[in-house]
């Protein structure tokens, strides 16, 4: 149930993939938005602090869900050869681009040497601050990372509509319950 297996993914594995999907595409929203506002906007700062927020919360969900996936076994690819390449490739592409997008925000807002705020629960102390043009190297990255990790996680959805309804395959289904692959084994 909350373990992987060979045909099918745990509820671990399930909670963190949609939990995070979430968290991305509204945290681009997010961004996009906070970042067009005029500074007597209520939300001028309001945004970002919810912004970096549930940013550092979802960089520490995603160090969790890398050694998760590290640790335990992966349902099998399919498709054919190319698409189980590209899968394994897009995939690590989403990872790394997920970790350049966190890091980048991370290193953007502790520029000026002060840690970051998660809802006043805690601070992210900074570790790397005052090097030359930290904010705005570290912003333009976050930008154009950012913008290639929702392309791609586009072309990834596509992806796993095209297994589902075009070739019938499990893959989207493995992905939104481990019973289904448990009925099926
Ligand atoms: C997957 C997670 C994230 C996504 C998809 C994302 C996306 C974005 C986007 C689209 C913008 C607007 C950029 C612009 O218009 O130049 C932005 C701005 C920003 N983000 Fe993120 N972000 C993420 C995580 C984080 C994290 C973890 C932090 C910091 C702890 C952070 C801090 C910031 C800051 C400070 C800005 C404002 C930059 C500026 O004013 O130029 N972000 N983010
Ligand atoms: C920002 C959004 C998303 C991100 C960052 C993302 C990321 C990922 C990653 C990294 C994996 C690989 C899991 C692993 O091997 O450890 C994965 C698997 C998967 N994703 Fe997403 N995903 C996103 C959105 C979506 C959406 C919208 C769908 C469906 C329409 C989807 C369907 C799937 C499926 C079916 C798998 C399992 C593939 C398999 O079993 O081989 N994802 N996703």
């Amino acid at each position: 149930m909350w373990r992987n297996t060979r045909s099918g993914w745990g509820l671990v594995s399930i909670s963190f993939h949609w939990l995070s999907a979430l968290a991305v595409i509204g945290l681009f929203i997010l961004g996009w938005w906070m970042t067009g506002l005029g500074y007597y906007d209520p939300w001028y700062n309001q945004g970002p602090w919810v912004h970096r927020s549930i940013g550092i919360l979802l960089l520490m969900v995603t160090t969790a869900r890398i050694v998760w996936r590290l640790v335990q076994p992966t349902p099998k690819g399919e498709g054919s050869r190319f698409e189980r390449l590209a899968a394994h490739v897009g995939h690590i592409g989403l990872y790394v681009l997920l970790l350049l997008v966190m890091l980048s925000g991370y290193l953007i807002s502790t520029a000026n040497g002060r840690g970051v705020s998660v809802f006043d629960w805690f601070e992210m102390p900074a570790v790397l601050s005052n090097l030359p043009n930290q904010a705005s190297i570290a912003g333009d990255i976050h930008w154009y990372s950012a913008v290639t990790l929702i392309v791609i996680a586009a072309g990834h959805a596509l992806a796993a509509l095209k297994h589902h309804f075009v070739s019938r395959h499990a893959t989207l289904s493995r992905m939104l319950s481990p019973a289904y692959s448990r009925r099926r084994a």
